[in-house]
């Protein structure tokens, strides 16, 4: 199936990527993860998101996540990113894949993130991000970076 042709860059992340990663934050342990990534389409203009990752070590489920990545004004993708631990996020590209929050909700339940970065560089089948969060009354900083490869 033809890629719609308004995706643009984001043509660039279809498939399915496997990795691994690491991550921190002040309030919990370090920790390293596996991590599968899947940007599907169906011909129209977005992708559709899927990840999941579990522990390197465990082999245990850890983090996954879905949601939408389209076009949006002015080459500023949009990406709508929901989690199992009730975070909502809505991000706007600043540049290229350089994902900030310009939204978030939170169900009932969930920990305190007020403010989110996600941070994507492709170069080819590799894809890299960092993830950035202001959460549970910390500053904005570091808690995730991972560099996953595209399955052919
Ligand atoms: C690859 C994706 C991710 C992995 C592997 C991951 C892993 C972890 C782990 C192992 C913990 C500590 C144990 C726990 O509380 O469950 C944690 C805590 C947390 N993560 Fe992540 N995380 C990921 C993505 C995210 C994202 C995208 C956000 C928010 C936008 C987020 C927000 C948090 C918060 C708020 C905590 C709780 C911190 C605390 O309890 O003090 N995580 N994460």
């Amino acid at each position: 199936m033809e890629l719609h042709p308004a995706l643009g860059n984001l043509a660039g992340l279809v498939g399915t990527w496997r990795g691994r990663g690491h991550g921190d934050y002040p309030s919990i342990e370090a920790f390293s993860y596996l991590e599968e990534v899947t940007f599907g389409h169906v011909g129209k203009p977005f992708l559709a998101y899927t990840q999941k990752t579990r522990g390197a070590e465990t082999n245990a489920p850890l983090h996954a996540e879905s949601g939408f990545i389209r076009p949006g004004a002015d080459g500023h993708a949009e990406w709508v990113i929901a989690q199992p631990t009730g975070i909502v996020e809505v991000l706007v590209a600043e540049r290229e894949l350089d994902f900030y929050s310009a939204s978030i909700t939170l169900s009932p339940t969930a920990k305190s993130v007020t403010r989110v970065r996600r941070a994507l560089v492709l170069d080819g089948d590799t894809l890299s991000y960092e993830v950035h969060m202001a959460a549970v009354d910390e500053p904005m900083q570091w808690h995730l970076s991972a560099r996953l490869h595209r399955d052919t």
